[in-house]
C-alpha cells in the first residue's frame, strides 16, 4: 500500500482528484465510487474542475434499501446532489434500494461491475474497518449483496437521519470481490474516528472481522490519510 499523509480533508481531496485525473489523462473510463462525508473533498475538486466527464461511468459503492432516488438520505440522492447534477457522466450506476426483489437486483448490479470494469475504485472507511457496506465478518468471497448493518454502522451513520431508528436496517453493497477486481483503488481517511480502523487495516492481519484489511492483498492501493486518521499507526512517516 502506498501511504499519502496529508494535512486535511481539503488536501486529501486535492490529492485524490489528481490521481483521477491522471487516470482519466491515461485513459481510465469507469470510476467506482463511495458515499460518506470522506470524499466529499474529492466531489468538490472535481465540481470545480474543467474536466469533461461526459466519456465516464461511475459505478457506486453501495445503497440502502428501502431509499430511492427521492428520499434525501439516499445515496442515489447524496450522488446526484453531491457529483452528478454538476458534472455530468455517460452514465451513473447505483444498486436500486427499493427493487422489489433485491436477490435478483444483486445479480443484476454484478452484471453492471462485469461489464464496466472498474478502472479506479474510491474508499472511505467505516469505524469498524468496513468497506462500503461490507460489515465485520463479510466473506471476501461475495459479490453484491444485502447486508445486515451493525449497530456501530448506524451509530456512525445517523447524522444523516432524524433518529437512529429512521436509518434503514439493510444495504446493498458490492461486495469485497468485486471491489478487489478495481485496478486501482484509493481510500481515504480523515479523523480521529478512523485512527483504529487504518491501524488495523495497514498493520493488522487480513481479516475478515476488519474488512478493509483485504486491501493488504491488492497490488495498487493508495491510501490518503491525515495525521488523526494516522495516529494509531506504529510505522513512522
Ligand atoms: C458508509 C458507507 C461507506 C463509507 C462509510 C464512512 O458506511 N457505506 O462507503 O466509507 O460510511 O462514512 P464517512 O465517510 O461519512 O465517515
Amino acid at each position: 500500500m502506498e501511504i499519502v499523509y496529508v494535512e486535511n480533508d481539503i488536501e486529501g481531496g486535492k490529492k485524490a482528484f489528481e490521481i483521477i485525473k491522471k487516470g482519466i489523462e491515461d485513459g481510465v473510463k469507469v470510476l467506482g465510487l463511495a458515499t460518506g462525508s470522506t470524499p466529499e473533498t474529492m466531489y468538490q475538486e472535481i465540481v470545480k474542475s474543467d474536466l469533461d466527464f461526459t466519456d465516464m461511468t461511475s459505478v457506486n459503492l453501495d445503497e440502502y434499501v428501502g431509499l430511492g432516488a427521492g428520499d434525501e438520505q439516499s445515496y442515489h440522492y447524496f450522488m446526484h446532489d453531491r457529483l452528478f447534477n454538476h458534472k455530468p457522466f455517460k452514465e451513473n450506476f447505483l444498486p436500486l434500494g427499493k427493487a422489489e426483489n433485491l436477490e435478483k437486483e444483486c445479480e443484476r448490479y454484478d452484471e453492471v461491475i462485469a461489464t464496466h470494469p472498474i478502472d479506479i475504485q474510491i474508499l472511505g472507511i467505516g469505524q469498524n474497518g468496513h468497506i462500503g457496506f461490507n460489515e465485520p465478518g463479510t466473506d471476501f468471497g461475495v459479490t453484491t449483496h444485502v447486508v445486515d448493518l451493525t449497530e456501530s454502522t448506524i451509530n456512525a451513520n445517523k447524522r444523516y437521519f432524524s433518529s437512529a431508528e429512521e436509518v434503514p436496517s439493510q444495504a446493498i453493497s458490492m461486495g469485497i470481490a468485486s471491489i478487489m477486481k478495481s485496478k486501482k483503488i484509493v481510500l481515504m481517511a480523515f479523523g480521529e474516528s478512523k485512527a483504529d480502523a487504518i491501524q488495523k487495516m495497514i498493520e493488522g492481519p487480513v481479516t475478515e472481522d476488519v474488512t478493509a484489511s483485504v486491501l493488504q492483498n491488492h497490488d495498487h492501493v493508495v491510501v490518503i490519510i491525515d495525521k488523526d486518521a494516522a495516529s494509531k499507526l506504529t510505522i513512522k512517516h
